[in-house]
């Protein structure tokens, strides 16, 4: 039986995965956590305020719902952690390591997202293979080849069993993201929907992977359902779904909002931050050892993106949206 404690479960993966977690195993099964106050984040069942850089509040939490998986996501993201570089260490690297070090003490098994982050400019770019030179120049990176280093670390020194996935910029609607490079591909359709317009942080060619938020919870519970015996990598899976141009974004847009209009204002940490990163993660090898397979193209994305964001929008603005 499955108990699954989610560490900042308030951001935008742990909205979402919490919600599909309590669907798939029991709402009593699941404690999301965050640092913020569950008062403004938590409505659907318990949930606890937990700063798992707290080594001893992180243990007697784990212990005391008696946890069989820790899903860690607090983090800081790419421009977030290029503001505030040491916190940024600070958060990613002893979050994590207190993470894997109660994991190990309890036997609970740990989930922890990478990213293409972990990848730098001399990594090939078209595609990043699953094992190459990674040496990424961002904070975010630094902690997160770091991060897939000491999963595997504890994995071969205290046998926890510690799985990960390199994600690309994810979209939803449900939690913004915040702090992060690929925000942008996010912000717009906000963006779309209150003004008809967007000033693009990057430039229009900028290539990126993406992954539409539903694929992305689903390639998590995947990954943490497949049998170990099948797992060559374990950790750090590179997944990815689609790869798109801020310019070819906002073309998707115009389908659906044909008098949408977009201009570019690059910022230079943004765009240098991006323009270190591979253009396409190579996931053949996730495909392979655990069956990964995206449902969502650029075009349903934007359709769904769209009809979910109208939804929860005020009915003004989505009555007004597609004029
Ligand atoms: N979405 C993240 C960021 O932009 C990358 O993993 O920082």
């Amino acid at each position: 039986m499955k108990r699954i404690l989610i560490t900042g479960a308030a951001g935008q993966i742990g909205t979402e995965l919490a919600s599909r977690l309590r669907d798939r195993y029991g709402p009593g099964m699941i404690l999301p956590t965050d640092i913020r106050d569950p008062v403004s984040w938590a409505s659907l069942g318990p949930a606890e305020r937990l700063d798992c850089l707290d080594l001893d509040a992180l243990r007697t939490v784990v212990r005391r719902f008696g946890a069989t998986d820790i899903f860690h996501l607090a983090a800081i993201l790419s421009a977030a952690a290029e503001e505030s570089p040491l916190r940024a260490y600070q958060i990613n690297m002893d979050g994590l390591v207190n993470v894997l070090q109660v994991a190990a003490e309890t036997g609970c098994r740990v989930f922890t997202p990478s990213s293409i982050a972990a990848f730098g400019p001399e990594t090939p770019s078209d595609p990043a293979p699953q094992s190459t030179l990674q040496r990424p120049t961002t904070m975010y990176g630094v902690t997160k080849v770091a991060g897939e280093l000491l999963c595997d670390y504890y994995h071969a020194r205290f046998g926890v069993d510690a799985r990960g996935l390199r994600f690309p910029g994810l979209v939803s609607y449900t939690a913004p993201p915040g702090g992060g490079t690929t925000d942008y591909a996010v912000d717009i359709f906000h963006a779309a929907l209150e003004r008809g317009r967007y000033t693009c942080f990057l430039k229009p060619d900028t290539r990126m992977d993406m992954m539409y938020m539903p694929d992305a919870i689903r390639a998590i519970i995947e990954l943490m359902e497949a049998p170990a015996a099948s797992l060559v990598h374990r950790n750090a899976f590179n997944v990815t779904a689609m790869h798109f141009t801020p310019a070819e974004l906002a073309n998707a847009i115009r389908v659906h909002m044909p008098g949408f209009e977009i201009d570019y204002d690059p910022d230079p940490v943004r765009q240098a931050i991006a323009d270190s990163w591979p253009e396409r993660l190579d996931d053949s090898e996730a495909r392979e050892q655990w069956g990964w397979r995206h449902e969502y193209e650029l075009p349903d994305m934007v359709a769904d993106m769209f009809r979910g964001l109208r939804a929860i929008l005020a009915p003004e603005t989505a009555a007004t949206a597609g004029r």
